[in-house]
């Protein structure tokens, strides 16, 4: 007998769980299965997010920047610390712990919203009358039935070519964040966000950091200014990125990695390294669904084939997330996640894929949203260009953190924001206003004209809409 639902999702990460959220909250009866197992083997939702993305990597960067303040800033506050030790082995099992709290959390707010959770992978059964047999392969085997399948699986790291990941030296992101000690070299291949945010981590904590990337130029996707002041700052910290690089073999032994690769000018070179990440990238997941056994479309890259709704090519089948087309964000698959049960429910469930903002979680933080100077030319648009500098915003110099600028792009003729490009402190938080203001097609000038309070950073994004109109009143 299969127990029947309304609504399956396949998948507890950010996509699914919000998704299964959603779907409760509007009515339905909803399961939610997902397979990611904690070391003794207890359910452990949040899916890559929770367990070996967002929340551990902000975690360590948070530890490892109060290890840099108290090494590298304290004195200049007059606090004076001497000695300071970084205990590793404390750092993961924080993290680990914070980790827990938010498995805890998700696993509560499936029993708050009845939403039926599954331990155990998901795959489709068969297509039967009014939908879809599901087989739960857990603890116990389940078979489970609904008229909606929401599949939600997410992506898995990239290996390079003959290096598969060791998780003992060669890395992916999931051994990246459980390290026991800090290499003395550390090698990263693909200077991303991961490979930023990671190599960061680890070079506060002392270890030596080369980052290898292929693309001739830094942070293709980021707005050319903002790119060349974050590298500055990383060039300064001593984070080293070469740039233009071809990686060759790879060996890896007992005493560590060796990295074969070209510089940019053709040379050959070796990089010998304790440890290497390779973060070149992720792929969408569907392992063990049996896609073909209903035929559930896949694209080249391995995704699930949607429409702009989410929609898969079969009836009733909806796939959100990283194992869609689009950017790989746990934001934009929870928006992914409400829309998709907003549309069964018959409502008009939205995403604006244009006001997606992208952090990276660096010191100093970039972030973004909306179109770069480079994509505006590209597309023939006319725009305003204004900036304003963290170096003339007196909290900034108050924090002792003025690195990096706030820079606003606004259309020629109406003045309404096209995008806006942060680096320095506490991007990740004011993008926040770009966003909403984005999303209600406000001006330059709309933001220009709102009191902000002082002494902010904010008003360092007040000051960019000015100089948009080449009337900053603080530089
Ligand atoms: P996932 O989070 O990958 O969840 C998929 C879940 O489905 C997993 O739990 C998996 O076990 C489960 N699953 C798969 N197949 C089955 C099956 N057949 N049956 C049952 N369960 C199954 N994004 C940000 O927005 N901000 C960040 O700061 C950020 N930092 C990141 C840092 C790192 C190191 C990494 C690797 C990623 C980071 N990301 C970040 C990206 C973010 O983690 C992903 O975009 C997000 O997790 C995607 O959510 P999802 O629900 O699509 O998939
Ligand atoms: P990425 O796409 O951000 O960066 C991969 C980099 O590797 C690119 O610069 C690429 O040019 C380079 N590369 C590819 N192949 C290479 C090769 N053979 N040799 C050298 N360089 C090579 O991917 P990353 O860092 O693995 O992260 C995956 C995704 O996870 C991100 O795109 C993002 O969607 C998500 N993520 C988001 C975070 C955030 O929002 N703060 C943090 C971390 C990850």
């Amino acid at each position: 007998m299969s127990k029947q639902f309304d609504v399956i999702v396949i998948g507890g990460g950010p996509g699914g769980y919000i998704a299964a959220i959603r779907a409760a909250q509007l009515g339905f009866q909803v399961a939610c299965i997902d397979e990611w197992k904690n070391r003794k083997g207890g359910a452990a939702p949040g899916g890559t997010c929770t367990n070996v993305g967002c929340i551990p990597s902000k975690a360590l960067l948070q530890s490892s920047e109060h290890f840099e303040h108290a090494n590298h800033h304290f004195a200049e506050h007059g606090i004076s610390a001497t000695n300071v030790k970084m205990d590793v082995a404390k750092m993961v099992a924080r993290k680990d712990a914070v980790v827990k709290q938010n498995n805890d959390g998700i696993l509560y707010l499936f029993k708050k919203n009845k939403v039926a959770f599954f331990h155990g992978r998901g795959s489709f059964v068969k297509a039967v009358d009014g939908g879809y047999e599901i087989k739960v392969s857990g603890a116990a085997d389940e078979i489970l039935m609904a008229g909606q399948v929401i599949i939600a699986t997410g992506s898995n790291a990239r290996a390079l070519p003959g290096a598969d990941f060791d998780e003992e030296n060669i890395l992916s992101n999931d051994g990246a964040l459980r390290l026991g000690t800090v290499p003395k070299k550390l090698g990263l291949i693909g200077s991303g966000v991961i490979g930023l945010e990671m190599g960061s981590v680890w070079r506060r904590l002392g270890a030596e950091v080369t980052v290898l990337e292929a693309l001739p130029t830094f942070l293709g996707a980021v707005d050319e200014q903002i790119a060349r002041e974050a590298k500055k700052a990383f060039d300064k910290q001593g984070l080293k990125i070469e740039l233009g690089v071809k990686v060759g073999e790879i060996k890896s032994g007992k005493k560590g990695v060796s990295v074969a690769w070209t510089n940019s000018k053709g040379e050959a070179q070796t990089l010998d390294v304790d440890k290497l990440i390779v973060s070149i990238g992720r792929v969408p997941n569907t392992t063990g669904l049996n896609v073909e056994g209903v035929g559930l479309q896949l694209d080249e890259r391995g995704a699930i084939v949607v429409d702009a709704d989410c929609r898969t090519n079969l009836p009733g089948v909806w796939a959100v997330g990283d194992v869609v087309r689009g950017p790989m964000l746990a934001h934009k698959a929870e928006e992914e996640g409400v829309a998709v049960a907003e549309r069964i429910a018959g409502q008009h469930g939205h995403v604006n894929f244009n006001t997606i903002p992208w952090v990276i979680y660096t010191s100093p933080e970039i972030a973004w949203v909306g179109r770069t100077e480079q994509q505006l030319k590209a597309d023939g648009v006319s725009y305003k260009a204004g900036t304003f500098p963290f170096l003339a915003n007196g909290r900034a110099r108050a924090l002792g953190d003025t690195t990096g600028m706030v820079k606003f792009l606004a259309d020629a003729a109406t003045d309404e924001i096209l995008g806006v490009h942060i680096v320095g402190p506490m991007a990740s938080e004011l993008i926040s206003e770009a966003v909403v203001a984005m999303e209600f097609r406000a001006s330059a000038e709309d933001i220009a004209r709102i009191c902000h309070a002082h002494p902010s950073l904010s008003e360092a994004t007040k000051e960019a809409a000015l100089a948009v109109d080449k009337r900053t009143l603080n530089f």
